[in-house]
């Protein structure tokens, strides 16, 4: 689903910006309705893919939940329409005050990461004569195939209960008395692009729940988090992501109850495609073995090309005055004084020159959200496809 280069609104706006393709994101919040609401399963959108509030009330309205991992997030998904009781609060350290927010509102549930954690909400919930309401995020220890910074199931990763401090968190839980527990929680990872892990996930589940269930307790709940990942190289290709795979190994190798709720946490995989960031060619710049595009965005605006080496298709979207439509290689890079400012080196673009408009492809997920004030840099505006919730 190309971007609507014909939009004037588009080729005439300030640059720096962010695009939206809202009817890409409802087409895409139809696939995650088809194969995974319809079927019972509980979706929380991850809300620190992309917090904008008008992204937040289409994906609220679809009927999805949110997951958070701050009292920031929390907060701004009971402004934005989610109920309190749709809400999953993750986070590897959640303060006092996180917590207290987490329990005055009412949340669905705690996903909680260690006995330390869970001692302390239990104390926090005790003065508050509440019950805190609990899953435990466990640490299966599952390697997948993605950038090193984003592997979070493996226990080398801070995330998470190990197996052996799972014995202890079984021993402890009759003791707190403030602790509702609900089941079990997982995230092993983000941009994962095959199904494998997931496998290797649902079969370790199934697993986790005898064992816990053995030892007394019911699992209700089984969050499998979120990770599934797009295709960054082709979005056009599959602006959607193949959700009907994903939810299939979940029928497939999860042993599920009547009575227990599946819920997962995706974040990426709705959001990365239906965002842009649109940015202008400001030089050019020759030398003997290559050609810098310097652009009017940098890491400031998205940050995953420095910090991950992440690709992102760029495309010229308009031409200041066509010349040519020959190839010609080039290190695109921003303005921001850091070698690391660079979205792509050696890529092939029409022959550019001052002025152009430039579309940094998905940049739905992690793009805004990561964006950061370096350099004294000014905010951008955002820009939507449907014109309502556009500020400009
Ligand atoms: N649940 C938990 C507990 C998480 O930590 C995350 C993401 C998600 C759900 C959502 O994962 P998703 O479906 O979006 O993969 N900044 C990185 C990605 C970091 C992901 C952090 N956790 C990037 O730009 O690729």
């Amino acid at each position: 689903m190309p971007l609507p280069v014909s939009k004037s609104h588009l080729i005439g706006h300030s640059t720096p910006c962010y695009y939206y393709d809202l009817s890409l994101l409802d087409a895409t919040l139809k696939e995650v309705h088809k194969h995974g609401l319809d079927k019972g399963y509980h979706v929380h959108y991850a809300l620190k893919a992309n917090h904008e509030p008008y992204i937040l009330k289409k994906i609220q309205e679809a009927g999805l939940g949110a997951d958070c991992v701050s009292g920031g997030e929390i907060q701004q998904a009971l402004d934005n329409g989610f109920r309190a009781d749709q809400i999953a609060f993750a986070g590897v350290g959640k303060s006092d005050q996180e917590i207290t927010l987490g329990l005055e509102s009412d949340i669905f549930c705690f996903n909680v990461e260690s006995l330390q954690e869970l001692s302390v909400i239990n104390e926090i919930a005790k003065k508050r004569q509440t019950k805190a309401p609990v899953a435990l995020r466990l640490n299966p220890n599952i390697a997948v195939k993605t950038h090193t910074y984003m592997t979070t199931g493996l226990n080398d990763n801070k995330f998470g209960i190990s197996d052996e401090e799972l014995h202890l968190v079984i021993e402890a839980l009759p003791n707190l008395f403030y602790i509702e527990f609900l089941g079990i929680h997982f995230h092993i990872g983000s941009q994962i692009n095959h199904l494998e892990p997931f496998i290797e996930l649902a079969k370790k589940a199934n697993r986790y729940i005898e064992q816990i269930e053995t030892a007394g307790f019911t699992v209700k709940i089984l969050n499998m988090g979120g990770g599934y990942g797009v295709n960054y190289k082709e979005p056009d290709n599959e602006p959607i992501p193949n959700f009907k795979a994903f939810f299939n190994v979940f029928d497939t190798y999860l042993n599920r109850r009547s009575d227990q709720e599946i819920h997962f946490e995706l974040g990426r995989s709705i959001i990365a495609q239906a965002g842009s960031l649109l940015s202008r060619v400001l030089f050019i710049k020759e030398r003997s073995k290559k050609t810098f595009a310097i652009i009017d965005a940098g890491m400031t605006e998205l940050i995953r090309p420095a910090l991950y080496q992440a690709t992102h298709q760029i495309d010229r979207i308009n031409s200041a005055k066509i010349i040519s439509n020959t190839l010609k290689k080039y290190d695109i890079v921003g303005p921001i004084c850091e070698s690391s400012d660079s979205f792509a080196q050696n890529y092939s673009l029409p022959v550019l020159q001052r002025g152009d408009l430039l579309a940094i492809r998905s940049a739905g997920a992690y793009g805004q959200v990561m964006k950061s004030q370096y350099n004294l840099r000014p905010d951008f505006p955002v820009i939507y496809s449907d014109e309502l919730g556009n500020q400009t």
